[in-house]
This record gives structure tokens, C-alpha cells and sequence, in this order.
């Protein structure tokens, strides 16, 4: 009889966001009647740009006549998009990166679950906690991460990098052994944004010891301060020891197109080969690109007119941010993030559990958020709202919330 990949029965429960969901249908079903407004996974709910809707249609009607059909798309997708991103998202930004490094995909969330392959799996892996979870149970699944301690809250293999409001949700740079290292600014789930001086400090570490750096950009277009960099690409020598993943489902609402990019610099090497190569080589077997239609909207982003029209709904959702944040400070919460980052990240009141505070929310209020516990131990007494809703839901939750913990 044929038996199954042992590492997938370590697997904690189901992934976050399908276990809320779950919980959210089945308090549904209970109560037809009620109003839940979602502040939980971070889905944007704003319409696509109209000039991404120009592109798309653009792009379907090509579709339709033999002189312009396009088949399977280019490995590392079309040069159309790789040429705009490498000028607007780089070179822009003083970074020298070529489209030949850009490898377009149907998102970050694939990507930074992919990505590991690549690697030897004895390497150790390191992550910050709390984390996005994709990161870590991919190396679960890949036989990576050893046995969960259910005391310690964490797995013998993975090492955790704690983030909380003592170290201002920076990491430290670990004293012991770490080869591939993930960080994600600004970050999923703390919304908190790391400064270039502290950026460079994980750069000079990767550089010194080997390891290689996975710097989750998704969250870039939501910057508004001076000193956060866009792209790890603004630290000296980062090419050396950096992959940076992007995507478009934040800044340009593709989470149902579903696109991204990552970047693999030429210079990052090891053991004499160019981690580039691999990246191609399983991207030329494992994918067959993102479709033709969906690139050419990702193109659109990148026009004069998408730039602005995305920026717009990019305001348009900090504007919520700031709405979530400031209203809850002054309900006496401790809030974080939000400033460079459509999350924001609170302490429970009375300590309580994210997961109890999740079902009180849920019942006493009808709005859903994201309980601290599913990004890790260091997320435990600690809860996650969006800002992907419209301004009038997020008003509606953010009173019903304030009514609750009054
Ligand atoms: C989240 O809510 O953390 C994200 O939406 C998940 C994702 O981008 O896959």
C-alpha cells in the first residue's frame, strides 16, 4: 500500500485563514441574520483600477484573433512586465536589478511557499514570531522544521526570532547558526516597518555568515516613512544574499487575478552556483507563467494612470488604517502598526486569548480579525485587524468593537 509524505501528518490543525473561515461560515449558518464585517484575511475589497480593467480587456480581445493569440507565456514571464517593474520598482529606487533576475508568478504566497525548495534541507531556518505561517509550515512539509514542542510553542528545527513591542518588532540577529532566513517589512502580522540602518545590519549578517535572506516586499506600497526601505536592494551589497518577494493582490487588488515576482540577483551565489539558475530551472518545470491577460494587467500598474489610480486606493485603505488605529488607542488598547502597513496589531484587552477574544468578537460584535496565536507563541494575547475593508464597514466594526471592550 502506497503511505503518505510523513512530514504533512506534523502539520498543526488546518492553515490560519481556512480555520477562521471555518469558524466564521459555521457562526453564519447558526445566525443567517447577522452582519459580520471581515477585518481578518487581508483580501482587498476595492474594484480593480480602470486602467488594469482597460488592459484586461485589451488583453482578452488579443486573445481572440489568430495574429495576436498568445500561447504559453515566457518562464520568467513576458518582458513587458519584467522591463516595468525593473523601472519603476528599481531602478527608480537606485537598485540594479535586470529583467533577466525578475521571475513573474501567480503571487507571493506560492513563492515564499516554493522557494525553500531550492534549498538543502538540513539548512536551518529562521523566522520571526510571530510570522506569516506560509513560511514556516512549507518547511514543514518539506521536512525541515523537526518535532513540535507544544511547551515551548515552537518546532526543534525552526529557529524563532521573537517580535514584540520591547524590541519595537525588529528581530535580533540570532547568536547561533541560521542559513535561510525570512523577514517580511513592512511586516505580516505586526504592521510594523524596519528602518534601512536595521535592514543593513540582517544584510551584513546574511553576508558574513552565508546565509540567504527571504525579504517579503508585499506590503512595500504601503509605506509612508522617510527611512523604510522599499526594497532590500537599497542595502549595500544585498544582492549577494538576498531574494525579494513582491506582489500585486495589495497594492493593485489581484488577490483574485493572483500575480507577483521574485527577484533573484545574478551575484547570489553559493557553493559556485548562481541560486538564480535554480529558481529558473524549477520555474521552467514546476510553472508554465502566469497567464498572458493577467501580466499585461500587471503592466497596467505600472502606466502613468495605474500608478495613480492604485495610489489612490492604496490612501484610500490607510485612510481605514489610520481610522482602526487611532480610534482603538483611544478605546486604551496598545496599537501597532498601521503607520506604514494596512495591518494593525493590538494587545487583547485583559490579556485575554486572540482565540477567546477571536469568539467574542465574532459573537458580541460580528466582526471578524485574526487571533495573535495563529502567527506563533509571540503572538499569544495579541489580535490582527485589516484595512482592506470599504470606510463605511470599518467605521461600523471599529464602533462595535469599542461597544464590546468598553
Ligand atoms: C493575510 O491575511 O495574512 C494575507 O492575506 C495572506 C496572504 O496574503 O496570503
Amino acid at each position: 500500500m502506497i503511505s503518505l509524505n510523513q512530514e504533512y501528518l506534523k502539520l498543526r490543525g488546518s492553515y490560519l485563514f481556512s480555520e477562521i473561515a471555518k469558524r466564521v461560515s459555521a457562526y453564519q449558518a447558526e445566525h443567517p441574520d447577522s452582519d459580520v464585517i471581515r477585518l481578518g484575511i487581508g483580501d482587498v475589497t476595492q474594484p480593480l483600477a480602470p486602467s488594469i480593467i482597460k488592459a484586461l480587456h485589451g488583453a482578452v480581445d488579443e486573445m481572440s484573433k489568430a495574429e495576436t493569440f498568445r500561447g504559453y507565456a515566457p518562464d520568467g514571464g513576458y518582458d513587458f512586465l519584467r522591463e516595468a517593474i525593473v523601472r519603476e520598482d528599481y531602478r527608480k529606487r537606485g537598485c540594479n536589478i535586470d529583467p533577466s533576475e525578475i521571475f513573474i508568478s501567480d503571487g507571493a504566497k506560492s513563492d515564499s511557499g516554493s522557494i525553500q525548495e531550492i534549498f538543502a534541507r538540513d539548512n536551518v531556518v529562521a523566522v520571526c514570531d510571530p510570522v506569516y505561517p506560509v513560511y514556516v509550515d512549507t518547511n514543514v512539509m518539506a521536512g525541515r522544521a523537526g518535532h513540535y514542542d507544544e511547551t515551548a510553542g515552537k518546532w526543534s528545527n525552526i529557529l524563532t526570532l521573537p517580535c514584540n513591542s520591547d524590541n519595537g518588532f525588529i528581530p535580533e540577529i540570532p547568536k547561533v547558526k541560521a542559513d535561510l532566513i525570512y523577514l517580511c517589512f513592512p511586516n505580516n502580522p505586526t504592521g510594523e516597518a524596519i528602518t534601512k540602518s536595521e535592514l543593513q545590519k540582517w544584510v551584513d549578517y546574511a553576508n558574513m555568515t552565508g546565509a540567504v535572506i527571504i525579504y517579503d516586499g508585499a506590503y512595500e506600497a504601503y509605506i509612508t516613512e522617510e527611512d523604510v526601505p522599499h526594497s532590500i536592494y537599497e542595502c549595500k551589497d544585498a544582492e549577494n544574499c538576498a531574494i525579494e518577494l513582491r506582489s500585486f493582490s495589495k497594492n493593485a487588488g489581484f488577490t483574485g487575478l493572483r500575480l507577483g515576482y521574485t527577484v533573484i540577483p545574478r551575484a547570489l551565489a553559493r557553493e559556485g552556483v548562481a541560486v538564480r539558475d535554480l529558481w529558473a530551472r524549477r520555474h521552467g518545470t514546476k510553472y508554465n507563467g502566469a497567464p498572458y491577460i493577467v501580466q499585461r494587467a500587471g503592466e497596467a500598474v505600472y502606466s502613468p494612470e495605474g500608478m495613480k489610480e492604485v495610489r489612490e486606493q492604496i490612501d484610500y485603505y490607510m485612510r481605514n488604517a489610520s481610522y482602526i488605529s487611532n480610534s482603538l488607542k483611544k478605546a486604551g488598547l496598545s496599537v501597532y502598526g498601521g503607520v506604514n502597513s494596512p495591518y494593525i496589531w493590538l494587545r487583547t484587552p485583559n490579556n485575554m486569548s486572540g482565540w477567546n477574544f477571536f469568539d467574542l468578537l465574532l459573537k458580541e460584535a460580528n466582526v471578524v480579525g485574526t487571533p495573535g496565536e495563529g502567527f506563533g507563541k509571540c503572538g499569544a494575547n495579541c489580535f490582527r485587524l485589516t484595512a482592506f475593508n470599504n470606510y463605511e464597514n470599518t467605521v461600523k466594526a471599529v464602533e462595535r468593537i469599542t461597544k464590546v471592550i468598553m
